[in-house]
């Protein structure tokens, strides 16, 4: 692979190339070009633009307009030669978060109509130019740190340095700027500044070796501050579904098509006006176990782990905790003293894993040591029966699947956990 020199990355992601390389499937670029509507752009734009997945569908559309492709592997250039024979476009191998993009490739800032984009999912190395990209366009204090800002983020502001007003940006984003606790922020910033349209929630293993879960964004540059978003969802067979709408204040907690339709009868959403009662307010309190994986082994302690849950068919109407993980409750002040414990009452679910939703058992008696995986959920007695029921349901289940985060192994953060929204 050819890369320019600037080119330095300091944290691949676990499962792309050293360039975050994952090219758009063309049902995936289609509908995402069919989502952006009510513009007849000039200059669209492709940032990352690899294989050109992106500004090739656009071209289908928009037959006239200018195209313009950047991307930083060399390359990449030879795969885009059906775009430049069939179209006016224009190619740069070049570094596309270089902060003097625009000269470099001959585009005035906020002069692009059509800004398309799935960013590498990288984290490249710090340059102090970033932190002047992100103020430049208006995101440098939507994150606790600038130093947070990945990829995604990062061309999203590149993007909006080059779009004109009322242009529009047609993202292909993670699980985490759309549904993470830590970039609420920043779809603060972004639902304030900029009229966000509509997201549609794309079917997992949309690109090839990830599990990743991806989203299409289309937003509309200062076009206004954002009322409502319209959530949609693709289906394995690539239809998008009827939208929901979400207004602004909602949108900015999550934008998941599945968690706002999750406890609602399928296809209609949550009814988001209503406060509702969340698994927060139902708990007293929630604990995490402190021993790793690689502790247990060494552990004076039989420690309840991930791989301890009663699996369905060998438990009774309710799974509990296995017999040897359960100790007296005369231990409980020594091995409190070591350890986090679960007592009696408490409800265990996994905190990472692949099926999560599935791991979820109740601790009838004694104490328990927990491992760093588990999340103890501790209710008062009156609560805990439904709430044990609710997250043994079918619903229960898909509610901790649709909050989960991640890619491949998924995780539940604490917060996931308590704005779990339990039935009425
Ligand atoms: C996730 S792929 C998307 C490719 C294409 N847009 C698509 O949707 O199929 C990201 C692309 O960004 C390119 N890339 C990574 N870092 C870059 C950078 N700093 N500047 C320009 N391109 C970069 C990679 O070479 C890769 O082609």
């Amino acid at each position: 692979m050819l890369l320019p020199r600037e080119m330095d990355l300091r944290r691949p992601s676990t499962n792309a190339d050293a360039l975050g390389r994952y090219y758009t499937p063309s049902q995936v670029s289609q509908a995402l070009i069919d989502t952006m509507r009510g513009i007849r752009p000039r200059l669209v734009l492709e940032l990352g633009a690899g294989q050109g997945a992106l500004a090739s569908a656009a071209h289908r559309k928009w037959r006239s307009a200018n195209y313009v492709t950047v991307d930083a592997d060399l390359a990449a250039a030879s795969t885009l030669s059906a775009l430049t024979f069939n179209a006016s476009h224009i190619h740069h191998a070049h570094d596309a978060l270089d902060e003097e993009l625009a000269d470099r490739i001959g585009i005035a800032l906020g002069s692009v109509d059509v800004g398309l984009c799935n960013p590498p999912y990288v984290r490249p190395r710090w340059r102090s130019s970033f932190g002047r990209i992100l103020e430049e366009a208006g995101l440098s204090g939507a994150l606790q740190s600038v130093h947070d800002a990945g990829a995604d983020l990062l061309f999203i502001a590149q993007n909006l340095r080059l779009l004109r007003p009322r242009g529009k940006l047609g993202l292909i984003l993670p699980d985490g700027l759309i549904a993470g606790q830590k970039y609420r922020g920043v779809r603060q910033v972004l639902l304030r500044e900029h009229r966000v349209e509509h997201v549609v929630q794309l079917p997992r293993r949309t690109f090839a070796k990830t599990e990743a879960q991806t989203y299409l964004v289309v937003l509309s540059k200062r076009d206004g501050e954002t009322q409502q978003v319209q959530l949609s969802q693709m289906s394995d067979m690539g239809e998008v579904s009827a939208p929901i709408s979400i207004p602004a204040d909602v949108a900015m907690l999550r934008l998941d098509y599945a968690f706002h339709t999750s406890s609602a009868p399928m296809g209609q959403q949550r009814d988001v006006g209503q406060v509702k009662k969340t698994l927060g307010a139902a708990a007293h309190d929630l604990l995490r176990g402190a021993i790793s994986s690689s502790q247990i082994s060494s552990s004076p302690v039989p420690v309840f782990h991930l791989g301890d849950f009663p699996r369905a068919h060998e438990s009774a109407a309710i799974p509990t905790v296995p017999e040897k993980f359960i100790q007296p409750v005369s231990q409980a002040v020594v091995l409190q003293q070591s350890y986090k414990v679960a007592k009696a009452g408490d409800i265990l679910i996994a905190r990472i894993g692949r099926n999560l939703q599935e791991k979820v058992c109740f601790l009838p008696r004694g104490i328990c040591v927990i491992s760093d995986c588990i999340y103890a959920i501790r209710a008062a007695p009156e609560h805990r029966k439904t709430l044990l029921a609710y997250l043994l349901s079918e619903d229960g289940k898909a509610a901790l699947k649709a909050t989960s985060h991640g890619v491949g192994a998924k995780y539940l953060s604490r917060s996931d956990v308590l704005n779990i929204v339990l039935p009425d």
